[in-house]
Parts: C-alpha cells; structure tokens; sequence
C-alpha cells in the first residue's frame, strides 16, 4: 500500500497493466482511455450536472448503460490498482488513467488534477442518453459535445483519440479499428479520413459503418457515420485538415482539451481544491474497493450463515 497522494506510484502501476498480449490489440490503452472519456462526457454544462465525478458507472443506472458496453473490461484492468492503492477514488483513477494511457501509447502528456470523489448511492447519476450516437450526423455531435461546453476545433481534436482501439460488434454492433496500428497514438485517422475513399458497408448486424480495404495487404479499416460527418461538415473539416497535416498541433490540441474533457464537472478553488457540494456533503470518500471473488464468497457464507464467523473462533479453540 502506497501513502495517500502519492499518484506517481499509481501512475507506475497503471502503466505496468497497460500491456495485456490476452486482450485486442494487446493493449488496456484504448479502453482505458474510453472508460475516462464516458465519466466525464456524461456532463451538462446548463444543468452542472454529470461529469467526471463520482464514479457512477459503479452503479448499474450508468454502468449498465449499453453505450458504456464493453467498459467492465477497463474497470476490471484497474481493480489490482485500486487495491494497492485504496485511499485513490475510483473518479480519480478512471480519469488518471485515461491519461497514463494515451502517454503510455506514445500520446501528449496531459495535466491531471486530483481530488475528486465517489458517490456514495445512485442517487446523483447523470441520465442515460448523454453519450454520442454514432449513427447520427454533423448536428448531433455539435448538439451533443456542445451540451459539454466544446468548440468546433475541440471537438474535432477530441475525436482524434480515435486513432486509438477498435469497435467490437458484441459491445457498440460497430466492428473493426480505425487505424492500422489501434495502441499508438498519432494523427493518422485524421490523414486517413481525408484521403481515403471510404465505402459504405453494412455490418452482418444490419448496423452502417464506412470501410477501407487495402487491397495488398487485405486490411479493413473503419470509420462511424459520426467520423465522417468530421469531413462532411464545412465548420469541422478545417481542422481534420490541420490536424491531418500537423501532428504537433494535433498532439497540443488533444492535451489540452482532454484536461478540459477529464475536469468537466469539477469546481476548484484558487488552490486547485474541489469545492464540489458533493464534497461538503459527504466530505472525501473513496468508495470501497470491490470485493475479491475470495471476499464475495466468505460473505456470502457468512449471511447464509450468521454464526460461522462465531463457530470458526470457537472450532479454532478446540
Ligand atoms: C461523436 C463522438 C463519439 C462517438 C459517436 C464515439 C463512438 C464510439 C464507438 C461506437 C466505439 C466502439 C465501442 C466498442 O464497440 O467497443 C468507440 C470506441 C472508442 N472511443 Fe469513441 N466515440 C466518440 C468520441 C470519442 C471521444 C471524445 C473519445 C476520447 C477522447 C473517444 C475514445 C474512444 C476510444 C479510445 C475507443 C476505443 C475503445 C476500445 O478499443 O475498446 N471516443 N467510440
């Protein structure tokens, strides 16, 4: 166990697990960095409700939500951190790690502020349907990720993260990786939205992806609908453009607003203190780690059973 605040360990710890040769592509990265972006993106600025506090995708109303499909992997990756490090909330790991991994995949390093909090019940949990639909158009996501408080530029920068992971059939009815190297961060997905000719495709699911085969090596790459509306749009296409043509400028964009991305939600005094209500409700609480299969068990027994705890100190007395 490492002294409460010491998130230089943790950050050591989060990048040790990023290599799974088990998992995808090899990498916890991209789910890592998708299970930070759905915390925080669940955030209404009129509202001020949301965000990435709280650690809400604990409670099944948000975690069961099937646009957070697939985000059990990414939890369940950081369950041996939260377990060296108990006293880090579950809000502040989530958002560190998403951070560690788009560093740890050769990304931007981004400025991460600690001190956010975990609900204690599923009395706070933003409502379903904040998240992007990735059939839909240029208005939706301006609609959507306006509702956050983002730009146009922020918005096209933000989607470059994906360059990163894949789609999976069983988790979004989407199939496939956007770039041909998914755990390496770059600005290749936006050089390859503008000059590739993207084929519709319908996915054996009846779900509509767009799809590039590379004839030589027989690699199919994809795009959402919600990617190519990026390019389809006057407002946007600017930026795929300078991004695709500038990957340092890409790089400075994207860190700067994944910290505005991963602090949605939050309010901070002049010391960088957060002054969230939850906070002066509650006072700082990092919810409990989740229990082993080992410890599930046990209690399990143990209500079935209020007396074995009692017959096993008396059994060991014999
Ligand atoms: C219009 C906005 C967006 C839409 C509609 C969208 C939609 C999707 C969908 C459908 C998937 C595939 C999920 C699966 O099947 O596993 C995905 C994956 C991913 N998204 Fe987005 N996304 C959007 C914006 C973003 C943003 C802003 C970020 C981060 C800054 C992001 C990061 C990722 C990553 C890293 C993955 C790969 C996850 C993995 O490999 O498991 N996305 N997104």
């Amino acid at each position: 166990m490492s002294t409460k605040g010491d998130y230089a360990k943790v950050k050591a710890d989060i990048a040790k697990l990023m290599h799974q040769p088990e998992y995808d592509d090899g990498s916890a990265g991209p789910v890592l960095v998708r299970l930070a972006w759905h915390s925080a993106g669940t955030y209404d600025a009129s509202t001020d409700t949301g965000g990435s506090n709280g650690a809400g995708m604990r409670y099944e109303a948000e975690g069961g939500d099937p646009a957070n499909a697939g985000l059990q992997h990414a939890r369940v990756f950081l369950e041996p951190v939260k377990e060296a490090h108990p006293w880090i909330t579950y809000a502040d790991l989530w958002t560190l790690a998403g951070c560690v991994a788009v560093e740890v995949m050769g990304g931007p390093e981004i400025t991460w502020r600690p001190g956010r909090t975990d609900y204690v019940d599923d009395s706070k949990l933003p409502p379903r349907g904040r998240l992007p639909d990735a059939t839909q158009g240029a208005d939706h996501v301006r609609f959507v990720f306006g509702r956050m408080g983002f730009n146009d530029q922020e918005i096209v920068a933000l989607s470059g993260a994906h360059n990163l992971g894949r789609c999976h059939s069983d988790r979004s009815g989407f199939e496939g990786p956007w770039v041909n190297n998914p755990t390496r961060f770059s600005n290749q997905y936006f050089k390859l939205m503008t000059t590739l000719k993207w084929k519709e495709k319908i996915n054996p699911n009846g779900v509509k992806q767009f799809a590039y085969v590379d004839e030589e090596t027989d690699v199919e790459l994809m795009m959402l609908p919600t990617d190519l509306a990026l390019v389809g749009d006057k407002e946007f296409k600017p930026w795929v453009e300078k991004y695709a043509a500038d990957k340092d400028l890409f790089f400075r964009d994207f860190a700067k607003v994944f910290d505005k991305l991963m602090e949605l939600g939050i309010q901070r005094d002049a010391d960088g203190k957060i002054t969230n209500s939850d906070n002066v409700k509650g006072g700082y609480h990092a919810a409990q780690r989740r229990a082993t299969l080992k410890e599930r068990r046990t209690r399990a027994m143990q209500s079935r059973n209020p007396l074995a705890k009692e017959n096993k100190k008396f059994r060991s007395r014999l």
